[in-house]
């Protein structure tokens, strides 16, 4: 740097990596109030709230998520360290928060388990509307049980959610994969459908159908979908225990009166999968852009990742698509009420005492503002009024001398001077009278 010193430096400007976003203040109001509804039926459901790095080993990632996925072939954000571990940006928070589960011996609490988190993840996507790089999760983990019970809890939390954030017109979309028992005969079937079939598959497929032919259900080629829909049906396939188990979560959600959508070709794009899986999609064609949220049983990952056999299940919705489907359907929220009290100062002693006298009305809870970086009565006044204040405060070096305050009604514009001490107790009154 010291040989430049004397070279102009380029003027350069910067942007957001392709991908991500800001979010100002003004966004704050949806994610805000959607954070604080979920936190509460989190909380209510007996969710305790956990938070993993944004970066783990890699290796967790390509065991938990699945090597051949996706997300881990072709999204994941993974970097060497400087010490030579691979590392990765967290493309979901199943295998974290197992990882986390496993390492600080929740595993030995009174099962299940409960654990929920909100936060970033990234994926390395093709950018468009709803698909970011970096993204925000809710997501749900109950962990050490197998009842379908609790499969339909967590379907449950989530059309909770969505109906105090006003969100309407949400489908849920369920099946069922099988386990260890039944799938890998459902999978014969399957690629024995397909054998005769591969000149009319896509590239991808062809791959899938020797690493994972459930995944050929799930691709979006016109080609594939045309020849999928005389597949198989993997519910056709399901041992007893399967069957009885998605035939009881189908129950469970008739008695809640949750509506679902059969649809046999839903496997997700994840490997560790077992039973049950869903989808939230809303039902508007015209501003659908993909899933809002999805999840499901995962029996086996818990032992996959060193701990016992431990059945659990889990979901994920997208909090940006809330927030985009919540646009798309004019939802209304209270923006937040304007400021009671401006307060308005004159001069460098009025400025000094002006900062503190801020801080006492709003430890008061008073819902108060300032400009402090103004010094005329005239532009402060302007921003009071701006501002939508009932009242404003002026405070002048005679005021601060005489420990005296003038407070304005700013609608009607009459003013009086009433002592400092008095000044809380004024505004409860005059406020409560409102
Ligand atoms: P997922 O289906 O990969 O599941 O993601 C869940 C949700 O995250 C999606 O439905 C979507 O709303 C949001 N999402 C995913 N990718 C993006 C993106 N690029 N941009 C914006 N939003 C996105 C999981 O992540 C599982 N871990 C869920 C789970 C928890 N399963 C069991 N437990």
């Amino acid at each position: 740097m010291p040989k430049e010193k004397n070279l102009k430096l380029k003027k350069k400007t910067f942007q957001a990596p392709k991908g991500t976003f800001d979010i100002l203040p003004s966004d704050q109001v949806w994610r805000e109030k959607i954070c604080k509804i979920a936190n509460e039926v989190a909380k209510g459901y007996g969710f305790g709230k956990i938070e993993t790095p944004i970066i783990e080993d890699t290796e967790l990632f390509v065991r938990g998520t699945g090597a051949d996925t996706d997300i881990v072939e072709k999204q994941m954000y993974t970097f060497k360290t400087k010490g030579g571990d691979s590392l990765s940006l967290r493309p979901e928070f199943t295998p974290g928060v197992i990882r986390a589960f496993l390492e600080n011996g929740l595993s030995s609490l009174p099962q299940p388990v409960k654990l929920y988190s909100v936060g970033p993840l990234f994926r390395y996507e093709r950018p468009q509307a709803g698909r970011y790089r970096q993204f925000n999760q809710i997501n749900f983990e109950t962990i050490g049980s197998q009842s379908s019970a609790t499969d339909v809890q967590i379907i449950q939390m989530f059309f909770v959610i969505f109906k105090e954030i006003g969100l309407k017109g949400i489908n849920l979309q369920i099946n069922s994969i099988g386990c260890k028992d039944c799938r890998p005969a459902y999978r014969k079937v399957l690629t024995n459908y397909y054998r005769n079939k591969t000149d009319r598959i896509c590239v991808d497929c062809r791959r899938r159908l020797k690493e994972n032919p459930l995944r050929l259900l799930d691709c979006k080629e016109e080609k594939c979908v045309i020849l999928r829909n005389s597949a198989p049906h993997i519910i056709d396939h399901l041992c007893e225990s399967c069957h009885n188990h998605f035939k009881s979560v189908l129950e469970f959600l008739d008695e809640l009166e949750i509506p679902y959508m059969l649809n046999s070709y839903l496997v997700r794009g994840l490997d560790y999968y077992t039973k049950t899986v869903f989808e939230f999609w809303p039902e508007d064609e015209s501003v659908r852009q993909a899933a809002l949220g999805g999840g499901g049983r995962y029996d086996y990952l818990v032992k996959l990742l060193g701990g016992r056999d431990t059945p659990a299940v889990g979901g994920g919705c997208g909090l940006e698509r809330i927030i985009n489907q919540l646009n798309a359907q004019n939802a209304k929220i209270n923006l937040p009420a304007s400021p009671r009290v401006f307060l308005i100062q004159l001069g460098d002693l009025a400025k000094k005492k002006g900062l503190k006298l801020f801080e006492q009305l709003r430890k008061e809870n008073i819902y108060i503002t300032e400009s402090f970086s103004k010094d005329s009565i005239k532009t402060q006044l302007r921003l009071a009024d701006k501002a939508g204040a009932k009242v404003a405060l002026i405070l002048g070096q005679q005021e601060v001398l005489e420990k005296t305050i003038i407070i304005r009604d700013m609608a009607i514009g009459v003013q009086e001077t009433i002592k400092q001490d008095n000044l809380v107790k004024e505004l409860k009154k005059r406020f409560s009278k409102k």
